[in-house]
């Protein structure tokens, strides 16, 4: 009977939770399962959580409490409630989280949550408390239904116009610092053909722009149609020649893998667009050396310089850890000219958060946490100048923007530059969707305002 029961999924971390998140949401929809944004309705609430911080673990916990409330007020009604936490988390905790959270039901990995529909219906009829957090010998992509996304307008007119496409999982890097080895594995990647299918499917629902997913994407070697070994950049020309499609991306790379096709494709494949998030995580090469990440400082740099020869106007982004255990002032310091120096377009910046089961973890001489703060403060500070002053540079000129979704203010349209900068303009709302010319009139920190040219 469709549309008789409820999920509620909240999803935390990253963009390949995201679309795990889409997944979990379509394998239930074939058992009566739509999706509703109050958990008060949800017959199933999934938590798919991330645990690559502490902070973000401690969501979790957080969002437990008020789902026991929730939980509560239900059964005084009669209803059940199947509170599933999936994810990083549930992968590193597993059964802890049960002993640690009575109102938990379920807690179902990321590789194996193609089991979903068969844990939930166990654990309504059985009522007993399951934990699946295998790393099954089955590929849970070859279990999963077929992508049935939505082609209706979402509450606010919103069409999808950019989806995910996840083509690798996992990592073999192991940085020291870095749960992801423990959490999603080691490296996999999706056969081509598969990727192709589920991108048409996407095309065909309205998306017009596919970013590809992967904890090391750049490192992506899935079988091709023709059995021989595919790279990203043959991946991506071949996105390319999916008509219908007009943009493609890819994230998170590591500057390791960062192939001279890849780099070539910036140059070569006009779909694929001029932005690229290439994580350093720190510029003295004796923390790099402590943090595994298999580069010094002068290589980052020499490759940026190969990909602004091959795409000059690529907008550059990274991620940079302060505080690594050990990490002296002059040593931070080099972090800041390494930003100063190659000015990136957007940034993310953490603290250093030791994770259990990593060896970074064990290491003597951790940061003290007010030292790290003042470090993460001086660093922001800095990134925030370089966004702004590259948000600033586009004004004046007309960049192309897909709309994405309607704005706050009535009348106005959100979409993304070729360099993902948000753009506002003032549009009507069967522009979402569409690929439009937009002059740009404005900037502030984060985002951009325009006027369209032409529709
Ligand atoms: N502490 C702080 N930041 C981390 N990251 C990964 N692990 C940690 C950690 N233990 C950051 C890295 C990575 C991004 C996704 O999160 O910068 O690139
Ligand atoms: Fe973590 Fe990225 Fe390193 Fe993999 S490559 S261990 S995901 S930081």
């Amino acid at each position: 009977m469709p549309g008789t029961k409820k999920v509620f999924v909240k999803t935390f971390g990253c963009q390949m939770n995201v679309y795990d998140s889409e997944r979990m949401s379509e394998s239930l929809s074939p058992y009566g399962f739509t999706q509703t944004d109050s958990p008060e309705d949800a017959d199933v609430v999934i938590l798919n959580t991330c645990h690559i911080r502490e902070k973000a673990a401690e969501k979790v916990y957080s969002e437990l409490g008020r789902l026991r409330q929730i939980k509560d007020q239900r059964r005084e009604n009669g209803k059940g409630t199947v509170v599933t936490v999936a994810g990083c988390v549930a992968q590193a905790e597993g059964a802890e989280i049960i002993a640690r959270s009575p109102v938990v039901d379920l807690v179902v990995g990321p590789q194996s949550y193609h089991r979903l529909p068969d844990l939930v219906f166990r654990a309504q009829s059985e009522s007993r408390r399951i934990v699946d957090t295998n790393f099954p010998e089955e590929d849970k992509f070859a279990k999963l239904p077929e992508r049935v996304v939505s082609n209706a307008p979402a509450p606010g007119g919103a069409r999808l116009a950019s989806a995910f496409l996840t083509v690798q999982e996992g990592c073999d890097k192991f940085c020291t610092f870095c749960v992801v080895p423990y959490t999603r594995g080691m490296e996999f990647s999706r056969p081509v053909a598969s990727l192709l299918d589920e991108a048409r499917r996407l095309i065909e629902r309205g998306v017009r722009e596919i970013t590809l997913l992967g904890q090391n994407v750049n490192a992506y070697h899935g079988e091709g149609p023709d059995g021989s070994d595919w790279t990203l950049a043959k991946l991506i020309a071949a996105m390319g020649d999916l008509e219908g499609l007009e943009r493609v991306r890819y994230t998170t790379s590591h500057p390791h893998d960062m192939g001279d096709d890849l780099i070539a494709a910036h140059r070569d494949v006009p779909k694929l667009m001029p932005y690229l998030h290439l994580p350093f995580q720190a510029g003295a090469d004796r923390i790099l050396a402590a943090m595994n990440r298999k580069h010094t400082a002068d290589q980052y740099r020499a490759l940026i310089d190969k990909i602004r020869n091959a795409r000059p106007d690529i907008a550059l982004s990274t991620d940079i850890i302060v505080g690594f255990p050990g990490e002296t002032e002059t040593e931070f310091a080099q972090t800041l000219a390494l930003v100063e120096e190659i000015g990136f377009a957007q940034a993310f910046s953490f603290k250093y958060s030791a994770r259990p089961g990593t060896p970074a973890a064990k290491m003597d001489d951790q940061v003290a946490e007010d030292v790290k703060s003042e470090r993460l403060q001086r660093l922001q500070g800095l990134l925030a100048v370089h966004t702004s002053r590259f948000n600033a540079d586009c004004v004046g000129r007309t960049v192309p923007v897909l709309f994405e979704r309607m704005g706050r203010q009535e009348g106005q349209l959100v979409g993304r530059s070729p360099y993902l900068q948000p753009v506002h303009a003032a549009g009507e709302q069967d522009l979402l969707g569409r690929i439009i010319p937009v002059e740009i009139s404005g900037s502030g920190a984060n985002s951009l305002m325009g006027v369209i040219r032409a529709a």
